[in-house]
């Protein structure tokens, strides 16, 4: 079989319990298991043709040629694809973000598993959603929890030491909302990768991040078998925090965030002070995930309007898993 061309769909994710730290950085093999729900409102689609015309790899982002380490990581990951298909085909890439991809959003979640499903695709190989989340974990960890709709868990290492994703429940189980606020910030000084290898190597809290890890675990699971929004808002909180005290008492201190990360951090301590069910969770950059449940969404964001005026505000709530589609990008 000559390898074609195809196309993938996939929704972002946000993580309630968050991966930070690697056992085995070649093979991303996390330190912790981890739980998100994958996100309606934010996708990447991808488009990848194999085809003996081309002498290189390519890789296309939002119309802009990529070179560097953005094109390096996917070539790398092109590679892997490569080696397991038994195929030296060269391929184009072209993704697009329906989201901007520069204000911190989780774009290689959904990068790496857009890239990941369209490969394999292209080079026909038929793989379950398990399987696949095996490989695009090898371009970026976070990325093996996307092909799953809903809730999911990314298992760090099971019995067989194997590393997948799995489902705990799928979109139409729990609604709730989280509503990104985008920030006006800096460039990141240090990516997430580094991030991770400095915390592992210097923050002191790092290990009692991992004693209380299993906690919270439970509680979210449990959170989400009961529906029960204020143990996963609260608990997802936590270990926000949990995860940013790690990283900023590194060494190099790793602070993400600004003033204006703070300033919303308050805001949402003050929605609870009205008897408005909200909790806040952050990744790597400024910009928060304010979850709440559906019949508040609308209040949150016009006092956000109203208090914070944001860059933008992009409200979801959970989204369907990976896809492939018959219209491609080029
Ligand atoms: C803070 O998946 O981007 O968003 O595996 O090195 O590519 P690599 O890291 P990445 O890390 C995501 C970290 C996080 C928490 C999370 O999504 O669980």
């Amino acid at each position: 079989m000559i390898p074609t061309k195809s196309t993938a769909i996939a929704h972002s994710n946000t993580a309630l319990i968050k991966y930070w730290g690697k056992r085995d950085e070649k093979l991303i093999i996390p330190m912790n298991n981890s739980i998100s729900f994958t996100t309606d409102a934010l996708t990447t689609t991808t488009t990848v043709d194999f085809s003996e015309e081309f002498t290189e790899d390519s890789f296309l982002l939002n119309g802009l040629e990529q070179t560097g380490k953005p094109l390096k990581r996917v070539v790398e990951h092109l590679n892997l694809i490569r080696e397991i298909s038994k195929t030296k085909v060269k391929a184009k890439v072209h993704s697009q973000n329906n989201f901007p991809t520069a204000a911190g959003l989780a774009s290689s979640a959904s990068g790496f598993a857009a890239l990941t499903s369209a490969a394999i695709n292209a080079v026909d190989l038929k793989l379950d959603n398990k399987e696949l989340s095996m490989i695009s974990r090898r371009g970026s960890g976070s990325s093996c929890r996307s092909f799953f709709g809903g809730y999911v868990e990314w298992i760090a290492m099971d019995e067989m030491n194997e590393s997948y994703a799995v489902q705990l429940a799928d979109e139409n189980w729990f609604d709730i909302r989280d509503i990104v606020v985008v920030l006006k910030a800096p460039e990141r000084k240090m990516n997430t990768r580094e991030a991770m290898k400095l915390s592992i190597k210097t923050s002191p809290f790092f290990k009692s991040r991992l004693e209380t890890i299993d906690t919270s675990l439970a509680q979210i699971r449990l959170a989400i078998k009961e529906k029960d929004f204020i143990s996963l808002g609260s608990t997802a909180e936590m270990d926000c925090l949990s995860m940013h005290s790690v990283a900023i008492t590194s060494n190099p201190s790793q602070i993400f965030w600004t003033p204006d990360t703070v300033k919303v951090m308050h805001f949402v301590e003050n929605l609870r002070e009205e008897k408005i069910d909200a909790y806040y969770t952050i990744d790597t950059g400024a910009n928060l995930h304010i979850l709440t449940t559906p019949n508040f969404e609308r209040e949150i964001i016009k006092q956000l309007e109203e208090k914070i005026r944001p860059e933008k505000i992009i409200s979801s709530k959970p989204g369907p898993g990976i896809k492939i589609v018959n219209e491609h990008l080029f």
